[in-house]
């Protein structure tokens, strides 16, 4: 059996965490209480603190501090606390989080990264669409951690050859494998029964101009898409090709001026900061925006010499 066939079938997909398949079952349910979900997630102390601290993050900007889960989903909503702290389990408490050798630091980052991206892009046009935004983000590149579980061996291989390689890593995936992360990742999700937004945006995130759908989820397949060219700006080696990309699709989608794009930009770092550190994840130095800027301008500087 393949890999894309392994996927496919769904009852060798990887279970979700104890935890998140209860809070997905007690949510099902219409009559729920607030009462209920802050009682689920008060059991996993870890996931309470996390939860209260990104609500606490200058990312959720709200105008009183909460100190409780009971508290924090009446601010927020109970939407948002379920998909935050699904968000939150499955990126460290799932099966597939546990893989020797792979660079969960740099993953972690690039989650956070684009996580606050969306929420930040989403929020000028979609306020209440802000939370999907947020955990569409943290949940974009599932598919990369799924395709690692099912198959170490093969995936470390697709790694290998994109470290030496111009072609992109889902092309790679595709190649390689038969299927790349955005499929796998929307497979999982809709298994675990996420909204389907969400999995929209994740099946979407590299190709949104192929997405058929309402113009108010093209809206959220379209930042989120953004929100991952955001985090190649701050992830990946090269910075001035992918500022210039950041600041012509801000300002194709979101008519946004390169002024405000650089705004943007140094909010997301210090925001993506606070929620990387969730991730125990030593990032600060690098998501310092205009340190970014500097090494983006210099490069595109020398590109314009030589050309
Ligand atoms: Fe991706």
């Amino acid at each position: 059996m393949d890999i894309c066939q392994k996927i496919q079938q769904v009852d060798r997909l990887p279970s979700p965490p104890a935890l998140a398949a209860e809070l997905l079952e007690l949510t099902a349910s219409p009559d729920v209480k607030i009462s209920q979900i802050a009682a689920l997630i008060e059991r996993d102390p870890a996931l309470t603190t996390k939860l209260l601290k990104q609500c606490n993050s200058a990312a959720y900007g709200l105008r009183q501090k909460v100190a409780s889960v009971d508290r924090a989903t009446v601010m927020l909503g109970i939407k948002q606390i379920k998909c935050l702290a699904l968000g939150f389990l499955i990126l460290t408490d799932s099966e597939m989080a546990k893989a020797e050798g792979f660079n969960y630091p740099l993953y972690w980052k690039r989650a956070s990264v684009t996580a606050v991206a969306g929420k930040k892009l989403i929020e000028r046009i979609d306020k209440p669409k802000s939370g999907d935004a947020f955990v569409s983000g943290l949940l974009q590149d599932i598919g990369v951690l799924l395709l690692q579980h099912v198959a170490p061996n093969e995936y470390a291989a697709v790694l290998k050859a994109h470290q030496s390689s111009q072609k992109r890593l889902h092309d790679l995936e595709t190649l390689m494998l038969g299927i790349d992360h955005m499929e796998a990742g929307k497979c999982l999700l809709e298994h675990w029964a996420l909204p389907p937004t969400i999995c929209d945006s994740v099946a979407m995130h590299h190709q949104p101009q192929r997405f058929e759908g309402d113009p108010e989820a093209q809206q959220l397949v379209n930042a989120l898409a953004i929100a991952s060219e955001i985090a190649n700006l701050f992830c990946d080696p090269d910075k001035g090709g992918t500022l210039d990309r950041v600041l012509r699709v801000c300002s194709g989608f979101f008519q946004l001026s390169d002024d405000d794009v650089h705004d943007l930009l140094e909010q997301v770092g210090s925001d993506a900061q606070e929620t990387a550190w969730l991730f125990d994840t030593p990032a600060a130095e690098s998501l310092d925006y205009e340190k970014i800027r500097a090494q983006a301008e210099r490069e595109l500087k020398t590109l314009a010499q030589t050309t």
